[in-house]
């Protein structure tokens, strides 16, 4: 939630800060703003209500410049999406942008007050720089002013400041917030995440929580916000090139990622997967046999589409690895004290590493010495560096707000977790895993078809685009799907839209059937077809309409082959990879046709680093 860029370095900062903000943007656009030292070391702030575009548009007029600045753009928590409560804020000869909470902050705005500082905006932020500017005049040394600051600073923050009257420097700091700083040959980058910088460099440090780094031009210095320590930080490599930021011609970045997805589940898969042993090898989970065998249960938490991906685990844990499995929401999960030992496994999921929620039930975890491991998109996230060790998707960045091939690569992760589990704790034979790898082999090619035929899919999202409810019913590993198909469409389109368990129908959402309420079905061979079935000649019963998504061929039993998309046919345990497509390209044709942001659809921000 919210995404701020610093720049200091030699040349014309303003187009580098601009286009870092545009690669942020996925975290917030309620509004955005740029604040440069010219050379004349005055602040030159220009400020705007709404997406980037608006600002650019007003900098045409009032252009900044400078070889040093600081930009932000916003997710609003504190005071309404407006110009005033745009960042930076200023007092003073200070100007800052600022990611996070700070929960104390009306306590501190009564004091300044009280001091007789009057505030201009009704945010957490502007309370900082106030505070700054107040130290200041207290001890007259900007550096102390800085930490005595933070220091009386609760909850979350990434900062970024700049000082008239030290030009010469960037000062930022971190807790629980992101920061990182890049490195280029003449210049330093400060940004929320690592798009924004990739155009730039590829050598980064991510700032740890409670330091402070004051940047010059010609280098600079790492400091411990408690005790004032000198800190020793050392670069990383990014992986991740400035192509993979963007569209690469596709309308938007929701559509470029869904069809990414074959290629994000054979970068994920062959990163631990022996192909010539069919053995799987993850480096950096730091979780052997010896430990696996001493667990008794396993906790998987995580929010949104993250915490459906848990919920699929949850059945692929429990059949093949014989071992109970508790699924929880990560906000619940850190408030219901749950029972937590060595011999439990808390497995966070989390596309961004970043979320707030997850990153809490993470430290509850730790603290209660759980043993504690991640799934992750983004290298060097905090929940990355917290957990005692790491699976990593290999999505690539994630842009479009609505999350597609994080979700599907968070699958594969996982289905390599149960059947690594598995075949180390003697529950999978060496040929049983050696099938599951095969089935993974082959999965791609199914993705693929499924992406190069989409025109019947389009066709219903022409048809029901006007409907103003839905609902997704599924059984068994496709039922989390159901829930995930159902939040694709209502983030993306506004279109209300409930996932349920197709059994729970008679126990309450049948009431809800009539003629205008299409009913998306997922239906599967096995041991849950006939049921499925019974659950579809409810719905048509009474005049609900069915869209049927089916493994292999259309069904007169389900009606007519129009409303029907034939699925290819794959085990139970990757089957929820290839019914996600279908229904991510529904929810996004739908949301083209209404004509909404479906790249940051309203209200909504990439990576919620917010309680
Ligand atoms: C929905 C979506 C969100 C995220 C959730 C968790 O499309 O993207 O529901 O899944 O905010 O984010 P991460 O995975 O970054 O922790």
């Amino acid at each position: 939630m919210c995404g701020i860029v610093g720049y200091i370095g030699t040349s014309e900062g303003r187009d580098i800060l601009i286009d870092g903000l545009r690669k942020l943007e996925y975290r917030g656009y309620d509004s955005a703003g740029i604040a440069m030292l010219g050379e004349d070391s005055k602040l030159q702030i220009v400020r705007c209500k709404g997406k980037l575009s608006g600002l650019e548009g007003k900098l045409a007029e009032a252009p900044v410049s400078g070889s040093l600045g600081i930009a932000h753009t916003r997710w609003a928590t504190h005071g309404r999406p407006c110009e005033a409560n745009a960042h930076p804020h200023r007092s003073g000869p200070f100007a800052l942008v600022h990611n996070g909470i700070i929960e104390n902050y009306a306590l501190l705005k009564e004091e300044l007050e009280s001091n007789g500082h009057r505030f201009s905006s009704q945010t957490d932020t502007e309370v900082i720089v106030a505070l700054l500017d107040h130290e200041w005049q207290q001890v007259k040394d900007y550096r102390q002013a800085v930490r005595n600051t933070l220091k009386k600073l609760k909850g979350s923050f990434a900062v970024v400041i700049v000082n008239e009257l030290e030009p010469d420097q960037l000062v930022a700091a971190k807790k629980e917030s992101p920061l990182i700083l890049g490195i280029t040959e003449n210049a330093f980058l400060l940004a929320s995440d690592v798009p924004a910088i990739l155009p730039y460099t590829r050598k980064v440090i991510y700032l740890n929580d409670e330091e402070i780094v004051f940047i010059s031009r010609s280098g600079f210095q790492l400091e411990s916000l408690p005790d004032g320590s000198p800190r020793t930080a050392f670069p990383h490599w990014v992986d991740w090139n400035p192509i993979m930021a963007e569209k690469a011609g596709y309308k938007h970045f929701m559509l470029k990622e869904i069809y990414e997805q074959p290629r994000a589940v054979i970068d994920t898969f062959r990163s631990v997967i022996d192909l010539e042993s069919r053995e799987i090898h993850f480096a950096e989970l730091n979780l052997d046999r010896n430990l696996l065998r001493q667990i008794d249960k396993v906790c998987l938490v995580a929010c949104g589409t993250s915490y459906h991906a848990a919920m699929v685990a949850k059945y692929m844990i429990e059949a093949l690895c014989r071992v109970p499995v508790e699924v929880d929401l990560a906000s619940e999960f850190r408030s219901r004290n749950p029972v937590l030992n060595e011999r439990v496994l808390l497995v966070v999921i989390s596309q961004s590493g970043e979320t707030a929620d997850t990153r809490a039930a993470l430290k509850e975890g730790l603290d209660k010495g759980a043993q504690c491991r991640a799934i992750v998109n983004v290298v060097g996230s905090s929940i990355a560096r917290m957990a005692q060790g790491v699976i990593y998707t290999h999505a690539g960045p994630e842009i479009g707000v609505a999350s597609t091939k994080a979700f599907t690569t968070q699958l594969i992760a996982l289905y390599l977790l149960a059947a690594y589990w598995a075949s180390e704790t003697g529950k999978l034979t060496r040929e049983q895993t050696a099938q599951m790898i095969q089935d993974l082999i082959e999965l791609p090619s199914k993705m693929e078809k499924i992406l190069s035929d989409t025109d019947k899919i389009n066709g219903w999202a022409r048809k029901y685009m006007g409907f103003k409810d839905f609902l997704y019913l599924a059984r068994g590993t496709l039922y989390p799907i159901a829930l995930e198909g159902a939040l694709k469409l209502k983030e993306i389109s506004y279109i209300h839209a409930e996932g349920y368990a197709a059994g729970e129908m008679k126990h309450g959402p049948i009431a809800l059937i009539d003629t205008e309420m299409p009913v998306m079905v997922l239906i599967k061979h096995g041991p849950l077809f006939e049921k499925m079935l019974s659950n579809i000649q409810e719905v048509k019963a009474r005049d609900g309409i069915v869209l049927a998504l089916i493994e292999g061929e259309t069904s007169d039993a389900i009606g007519e082959a129009g409303n029907q998309f034939g699925m290819p046919v794959t085990s139970d345990w990757l089957a929820p990879v290839l019914f996600s497509l279908p229904l991510q390209l529904f929810a996004y044709q739908v949301a083209v046709l209404r004509g909404t942001d479906v790249d940051q659809p309203r209200n909504l921000a990439k990576s919620v680093t917010v309680e």
